[in-house]
């Protein structure tokens, strides 16, 4: 009988899923006891009724490696784990169906579950390793943030996405002489916004690890003007705030939506270098959702394979309970425990922090 694997991939996409998706089943028609199947949207397509799993075959994923997004779906909503019922007079409720998915998975022959997703998606897999299910991880997501592994894939094309961004701001700012600032994700770390900042040339950049003080981005932005350079670049994230502040966001009105959705630090910021007495015309762009979309870049494409690959070896390697992570240029599998004890947050030792300070970028302390 054939192993049969399954895939999901959870959490917000990322470009690059498809790619990981596709070398799985490549490696995997490498062997002849192994099929493997997606469960589409997350861990849903296993417990809706009717079920909705579908066969991953070579042609399934043909050219798939190139298009962002995921072919199986994804969701942050719910979950085995906190399932939403609704209720009859109208509310939510989350239940536990983390057993009964785990027999239905063993009463269809699934060998081993690759879960492809973040911090949440993890956290989830660790749950059911422990509740006896076969589970191999895969990190993902744009804002890097996971300190198991060096690096996930999607994270670079966010941040292309972004220098470009900057890249495009730049002209208008320096023919209108003014301040724009550019909004980009970047939950509970800041490492897009930095990557862009140095990339891109910005003279502030904001992010969730140092509340920034108001009056330190009016001096630099005011140095650059009185240079007689007369315009300037903010990047900050959307998890940036500032000293003693909250972050910009509103609790979702979505069922089984547990995340704030943050959105909203640019206009907040101008609102406050205005009333810091900052004089310079500004303008504010968020970049939103279009840095999560599209191709993936070369070496998200190469690393999403690598992890596919190597996520397809463990399962044969009966390597359950661990990771796929990208560590010194290398793949390698790290404890799930591991995998989400930690985020991998911007730290003063980071290069691209050193780099950002010394080339004069203010970080806004
Ligand atoms: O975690 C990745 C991320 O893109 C965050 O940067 C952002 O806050 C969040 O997802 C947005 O999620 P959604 O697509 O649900 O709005």
């Amino acid at each position: 009988m054939k192993k049969k694997i399954l895939v999901a991939t959870g959490g917000g996409d990322c470009p690059g899923l498809n790619a990981v998706i596709r070398a799985i089943v490549k490696r995997a028609d490498l062997e002849p006891d192994y099929e493997v199947y997606g469960s589409i949207e997350a861990y849903n397509g296993v417990l809706m009724d009717p079920q909705e799993i579908i066969r991953l075959d070579d042609q399934a994923v043909a050219g798939i490696h190139i298009r962002g997004g995921t072919i199986i779906g994804t969701t942050n909503k719910g979950g085995p784990f906190n399932w939403p019922v609704e209720q009859p007079d109208g509310s939510w409720v989350g239940i536990d169906r983390s057993d009964e998915m785990i027999q239905m998975l063993k009463d269809q022959g699934f060998h081993a579950v690759i879960s492809i997703g973040g911090d949440g998606s993890q956290r989830i897999s660790k749950q059911l390793f422990d509740k006896g299910l076969n589970v191999v991880g895969v990190p993902k997501t744009i804002d890097n943030d996971l300190s198991a592994t060096d690096m996930t894939f999607g994270f670079q094309t966010a941040v292309q996405v972004a220098t470009e961004g900057v890249d495009k701001l730049v002209t208008t700012a320096e023919s209108h002489n003014r301040v724009i600032i550019m909004e980009v994700m970047g939950r509970d770390a800041g490492w897009i916004a930095l990557h862009a900042a140095v990339a891109g040339g910005s003279e502030v950049c904001l992010i969730p690890e140092i509340p920034y003080d108001i009056n330190k981005v009016v001096e630099r932005i005011e140095k650059r003007y009185e240079e007689r350079r007369g315009f300037a670049i903010v990047v900050v994230a959307e998890g940036a705030k500032p000293k003693g502040g909250t972050v910009v966001g509103q609790a979702s009105k979505e069922v089984g939506y547990e995340n704030v959705r943050l959105g909203g630090i640019g206009y907040r910021l101008k609102e406050e270098l205005t009333q810091a007495g900052l004089k310079a015309s500004m303008r504010v762009t968020v970049l939103g959702h279009l840095q999560r979309g599209g191709i993936p870049i070369a070496f998200d494409r190469v690393l999403a394979a690598g992890f596919g690959v190597h996520a397809f070896e463990m399962v044969k390697q009966g390597k359950f309970g661990q990771m796929v992570a990208y560590k010194h240029n290398d793949i390698i599998d790290v404890p799930l425990e591991e995998a989400v004890k930690d985020y991998n947050y911007c730290t003063e030792d980071a290069f691209v922090m050193r780099t950002a300070r010394g080339m004069g970028i203010s970080l806004g302390d």
